[in-house]
C-alpha cells in the first residue's frame, strides 16, 4: 500500500510531488497520502486525467522507437519520472539493444527508486539532476561515460517543461541542451497546453499545483513551437505536414481515432538538428 512506501532523506511525504502524482495515474505504487489526494481531487474535474498522461507516454514511446529506427542511438532523458512502465530504454533497447539512455531527474525518491531498478539494466544510467542547469547533465561524468558527443544524441523533455517557469527561459534551456550536439541528433518534447481546455479546468489545475512541490506552466502552440527554432520537425504521422501535434496523434495509425480529450492537454513534436 501506497503510505508503506519508505520515506529517504530529502523526500516530503506530505507536499503532493508531480513524478509521483504522474506514476500513480500510470498504475505505479510509490506515492504517498498527499498524492492520493492531489490525483483524486484533479480526477473531481478532469475525467480525462489516466487519458492525459497515457497519451503522453505513448507519444514518449512512439518517439523513442522512431528515433531508434532511425538510427538514433543515445536518448538524454530529462524530467524522465519514475521508470515504473513503458520505459524511453524499453522502447529504445527493443529496436536496437545497444541503445544507451541516460536518465535525469530532479526528485531524490525518483532518482533511488529508478537506479535500483535499473541496477541489472545495460546501457542506462539514472542521474539526479536539475533540468534548469543543463551544463551540469551534460557534462556529468556517467553522462560522458555513457554518451558519445561526437554521435547524434536525442535529447528527450517529456512533460516536463511545463514545470519550468517563463523567468528560467525554458527556450534558452532547449538551446543550450541542443548547442553541443552534432547534426543529425534530435529534440523530442511534449509539453503541457490550455489552448483546448475550458480556463476555469485550468485554473482549478493549477490551483491543485500551487500545493505541489513544482507548479504548473500551461503554454500556447506559439510558445510551444518556439522550442523548435532552427530545429527540422518531421512529420508526426503519415500525410502530415511537420507541425508540432497533440500527444495521441504523433505517430497514430488512425488519427482521427487517437485524438481524444486526453490528448488535447498536451502538444508535441519532435525535430531534427541540421
Ligand atoms: C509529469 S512527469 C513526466 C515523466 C516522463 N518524462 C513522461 O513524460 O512520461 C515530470 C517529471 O519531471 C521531473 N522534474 C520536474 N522538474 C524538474 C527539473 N527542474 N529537473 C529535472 N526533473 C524535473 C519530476 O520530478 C517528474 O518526475
Amino acid at each position: 500500500m501506497a503510505t508503506d512506501t519508505p520515506v529517504p532523506p530529502g523526500v516530503d511525504p506530505t507536499k503532493p510531488n508531480v513524478g509521483r502524482m504522474y506514476d500513480l495515474v500510470l498504475g505505479g505504487t510509490n506515492y504517498f497520502e498527499a498524492d492520493v489526494k492531489a490525483v483524486e481531487a484533479i480526477r473531481q474535474f478532469v475525467p480525462e486525467t489516466e487519458d492525459i498522461v497515457w497519451a503522453n507516454r505513448g507519444f514518449l514511446q512512439r518517439a523513442t522507437k522512431w528515433l531508434a529506427e532511425h538510427g538514433i542511438r543515445q536518448f538524454i532523458d530529462v524530467g524522465a519520472g519514475l521508470p515504473t512502465r513503458n520505459n524511453t530504454h524499453e522502447a529504445a533497447q527493443a529496436v536496437a539493444p545497444d541503445a544507451r539512455v541516460v536518465y535525469v531527474d530532479i526528485d531524490p525518491m525518483i532518482v533511488a527508486h529508478g537506479r535500483d531498478l535499473l541496477k541489472d539494466t545495460p546501457h542506462t544510467v539514472f542521474i539526479q539532476g536539475d533540468l534548469r542547469a543543463p551544463d551540469g547533465i551534460l557534462s556529468h561524468p556517467e553522462v560522458r561515460e555513457l554518451i558519445d558527443f561526437d554521435e547524434p544524441v536525442a535529447i528527450v523533455l517529456a512533460a516536463v517543461l511545463h514545470f519550468v517557469s517563463d523567468d528560467d527561459d525554458p527556450w534558452g534551456l532547449v538551446d543550450r541542451y541542443m548547442a553541443p550536439l552534432v547534426s543529425g541528433s534530435y529534440l523530442a518534447l511534449s509539453h503541457a497546453t490550455y489552448d483546448r481546455i475550458h480556463p476555469e479546468v485550468i485554473e482549478r489545475f493549477r490551483r491543485v499545483y500551487d500545493n505541489a512541490n513544482e507548479q504548473a506552466h500551461f503554454r500556447s502552440k506559439p510558445d510551444v513551437e518556439r522550442f523548435f527554432d532552427g530545429l527540422e520537425i518531421v512529420p508526426p504521422y503519415d500525410g502530415a505536414p511537420p507541425v508540432v501535434t497533440f500527444s495521441g496523434l504523433w505517430g497514430a495509425e488512425e488519427p482521427a481515432d487517437a485524438d481524444s480529450d486526453g490528448s488535447r492537454w498536451i502538444y508535441c513534436a519532435v525535430a531534427r538538428k541540421p
